[in-house]
């Protein structure tokens, strides 16, 4: 284990010896003022006012350990310590604005566009076998138009925030780089009506629009405060006559229930869920889903997320693509959710639906990415010190009847 990986270890070793210690005083505290004071006017201790409480970074810290230690092997101390360390950006080149001088900025800067990169490296199709090559080209279909710069693998340059250009749209977006492999894998294609289930605050969405091949994207979210994000990234982003234009429909509902309403209508659905957002938990104890507080929320997220990815594949016409994704490395939340959804649209509505290979696609990104190796179903990029994107988990389904 590198030393940067230690450290960290020990960091949350001190972290949880502190958290115990805390508990020691106070059980010492408890079991001295018992001694003293006599029994019939002893106060009994409300324990859940008085246990000191962890912070949730904490509790997501050891939830992770034993979870991912076991789930991802040696891959997870160097894991660790990358979702503790300052995450990679990439740029998502606006092509609704003047892009000209954009890219040559980022290109001057060192920053390359990673999905051109992936397509025209030599050999970025796998070649062990002939077979295997022609049938990899055939399955590598993504959504044409995308654009995202990043800078090279250990390169831990910073972009500068965006500028607008002369007619005040902004020239690019800043995401985790991870986060377009879903849209890319959803293959959207001229005239394809899409629907963006989960989409605030609409990183995804703003890739989905680069691709200028949908006739239709409606983009859905359950949260209004959510959605006013989503609204105003999109006027500083898109030209006004596109968006108003009927082209990009906004509406708030459950996403479960999407399936009654619209049923069999996209060519292409993206479900990109809620989940225990793994960088945000180690991080950042504002709106963590590891506060006790928030224990039966984040017990209930694989139903949910099961839930929300059958409404997305009955809101898929037979033939239609859908495509599931999240930012937590959690099998719980990732293939065993598309497992179960997968049974339910069987067994309980009928519908079939077959997983396709991503292996391909995240072959032509893997000089970018880190991922993890042998998914049965889908693909996992793994934060990795040199290359510090993700958790980003997608998974292709297509709808059969
Ligand atoms: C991972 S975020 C989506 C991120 C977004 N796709 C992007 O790229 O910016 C998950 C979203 O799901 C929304 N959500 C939670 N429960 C939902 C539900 N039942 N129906 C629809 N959206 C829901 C949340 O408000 C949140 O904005």
């Amino acid at each position: 284990m590198s030393e940067v990986a230690v450290t960290g270890e020990r960091e949350a070793l001190r972290t949880n010896m502190a958290a115990l210690r805390g508990t020691q005083i106070l059980l010492r505290r408890t079991s001295l003022s018992c001694r003293l004071i006599p029994r019939r006017n002893r106060v009994k201790t409300k324990w859940a006012a008085t246990f000191p409480s962890f912070p949730a970074t904490s509790l997501a810290l050891q939830n992770f350990d034993m979870s991912y230690g076991e789930q991802l092997g040696a891959l997870w101390p160097s894991a660790r310590i990358s979702m503790l360390c300052e995450q990679k950006y990439g740029a998502l080149l606006n092509n609704f604005s003047e892009t000209t001088g954009q890219v040559s900025d980022l290109q001057m800067k060192g920053a390359q566009d990673f999905v051109l990169c992936g397509i025209s490296t030599p050999g970025s199709v796998p070649r062990s076998d002939r077979a295997e090559a022609d049938q990899a080209e055939d399955v590598l279909k993504f959504s044409p138009g995308i654009q995202c710069f990043v800078f090279p693998k250990s390169d831990t340059s910073r972009f500068r925030p965006a500028r607008p250009d002369s007619s005040g749209v902004l020239g690019y977006y800043l995401l985790d780089a991870a986060s377009i492999l879903p849209v890319l894998a959803l293959d959207v294609q001229e005239g394809h009506s899409v629907l963006d289930l989960c989409a605030a605050p609409g990183g995804k969405t703003l890739a989905l629009l680069q691709t200028h091949a949908i006739k239709k994207l409606t983009v859905n979210d359950l949260s209004d405060s959510r959605l006013k994000r989503l609204r105003r990234m999109l006027q500083d982003y898109i030209p006004r006559e596109i968006w108003s234009e009927n082209r990009v429909d906004i509406t708030s509902c459950d996403g479960r229930t999407w399936g009654e309403m619209g049923r069999s209508t996209f060519d292409r659905v993206l479900v990109d869920v809620p989940c225990t957002t793994d960088r945000h938990s180690v991080l950042e104890e504002e709106n963590n889903i590891f506060k006790r507080s928030r224990t039966k929320e984040r017990q209930r997220l694989p139903l949910l997320q099961t839930q929300l990815l059958v409404a997305g594949m009955e809101a898929a016409r037979p033939g239609g693509v859908v495509v599931y994704s999240t930012c937590t490395l959690s099998q719980l939340q990732n293939e065993c959710v598309v497992e179960q959804a997968l049974r339910v649209a069987q067994e309980e509505l009928d519908i079939g639906v077959q997983v396709e290979d991503v292996g391909p696609l995240s072959h032509i990104f893997s000089t970018t990415f880190c991922f993890a190796p042998d998914r049965r179903l889908g693909a996992l990029v793994v934060p990795h010190l040199t290359a510090n994107f993700g958790p980003t988990y997608f998974c292709k389904l297509q709808r059969v009847h």
